[in-house]
């Protein structure tokens, strides 16, 4: 019998991604050398944006946005509930204000229309949302053409969190992220579509914005002859205009970026095979609610996210869990919708009952096993186990 034990997601390493690393590692670079800008170039280049700024982690290239596009006290930041908490902790740590729309109920991802509705009444009483963080939940795109034609109406920022999405298309483009979002954030965690160990990266079109990342990623130094306020005074001289901070990747960890990012369309067909795999065995079971695709969209599928509707079970999604468990299945759940926090609670008055779709969503959601090293007979296994466990709790 195996002894495999399935996570929900994983890196896939080889010894080509090793061989970067180690060549890097036998450099006179360890960190701010060549290979930074050589992988910020390859992911601007495939992701069709102008400019690309990498970062140590996902989270601190949200807090790089949320500082360059200047968000501060009373800002209004939305994002929805149903993402990871550094969506809507990038509002907070620059002392703006978070706020959330549900989601729509066949992507996951936000409803414009509930949107809509939001900065309306912000609008009555005479308030402007300064930002909206989009997330393109478990890899499917948000209804962009709706977002950019709101952003058109209301005139907000517009930030494409995108750590779900990496090779997701929207309307047959791969490049489609920086042509609705003013910025798009990505996450190389190892559980992320390519990864880094830990790290992020910001693209945009925006020369000014790029340059004013990348000062803020490393102290808010600035070298640029241009910009100085004061005289330069030799070629050691930098000037600070504001306390940025150190949220440098290292060329270590872009080497073996550079490595992973070769093989991202590799791992997409990947992760598309497991999901149809899934979508097959999964779909005639109506305690089942398999990840719905809109139309001009092609799913990424950093997620598998699917629903169990276990209001018509005899067990609790708990001791579901705890079973599968026992059938070394590690299933995670995405998200606990963001507003249930008891920080978001008790400092900005969010209570259950105020966004249903996300929390019926959290109720039913389990994200099954997703990464690109799965076979035909792993794949067999957890979906027969899913089914039979649910046979055993009828
Ligand atoms: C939607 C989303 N945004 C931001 C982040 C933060 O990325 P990191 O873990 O690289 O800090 C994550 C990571 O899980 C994420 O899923």
């Amino acid at each position: 019998m195996s002894d495999k034990v399935y996570s929900y997601g994983k890196q896939t390493i080889d010894e080509q991604d090793i061989a970067a690393v180690v060549e890097v590692l036998k450099s006179d670079w360890l960190t701010q050398g060549q290979t930074v800008s050589n992988f910020e170039n390859a992911l601007a280049e495939k992701f069709g944006s102008s400019y690309a700024a990498v970062a140590s982690s996902g989270t601190g290239t949200l807090h790089l946005i949320a500082k360059a596009l200047g968000w501060s006290k009373d800002d209004i930041i939305i994002t929805s509930p149903i993402t990871f908490l550094a969506s809507a902790n990038c509002a907070v740590y620059v002392g703006a204000t978070p706020d959330f729309v549900d989601i729509d109920s066949s992507s996951y991802t936000i409803d414009p229309n509930k949107l809509e509705d939001k900065l309306k009444s912000y609008l009555h009483q005479n308030k402007k949302v300064k930002a909206v963080v989009a997330v393109d939940y478990g890899g499917h795109p948000c209804d962009w053409i709706a977002l950019k034609t709101l952003q058109t109406k209301y005139g907000f920022q517009l930030v494409n969190d995108f750590c779900h999405a990496l090779g997701a298309e929207y309307k047959n483009d791969i490049k489609y992220a920086v042509k609705y979002a003013d910025a798009v954030n990505l996450s190389f965690h190892p559980v992320k579509h390519i990864t880094t160990g830990e790290g992020g990266a910001i693209l945009s079109n925006d020369s000014n914005f790029d340059k004013k990342i990348k000062s803020l990623r490393t102290h808010g130094m600035i070298k640029d002859e241009n910009v100085l306020i004061e005289k330069n005074n030799g070629p050691w001289y930098y000037e600070m205009h504001e306390p940025g901070f150190n949220y440098r990747l290292t060329d270590m960890q872009c080497a073996l970026g550079l490595s992973q990012l070769k093989k991202l369309d590799l791992f997409l067909e990947k992760r598309r095979k497991i999901a149809e795999y899934y979508n097959q065995a999964l779909k005639d079971d109506n305690r089942l609610i398999i990840p719905s695709v809109s139309e001009n969209v092609n799913h990424a599928y950093h997620l598998y996210a699917l629903q169990i509707k276990f209001d018509s079970l005899s067990v609790s999604k708990k001791e579901f869990f705890a079973r599968l468990k026992a059938k070394r299945i590690l299933g995670q759940v995405h998200y606990i919708p963001v507003h249930l926090q008891p920080f978001y609670k008790n400092n900005f008055g969010f209570k259950f009952g105020d966004f249903p779709i996300a929390e019926r969503f959290y109720a039913f959601e389990i994200s099954i096993p997703m990464y690109p090293t799965l076979e035909e007979e792993d794949l067999n296994y957890i979906s027969s186990t899913i089914i039979q466990t649910l046979n055993e709790c009828e």
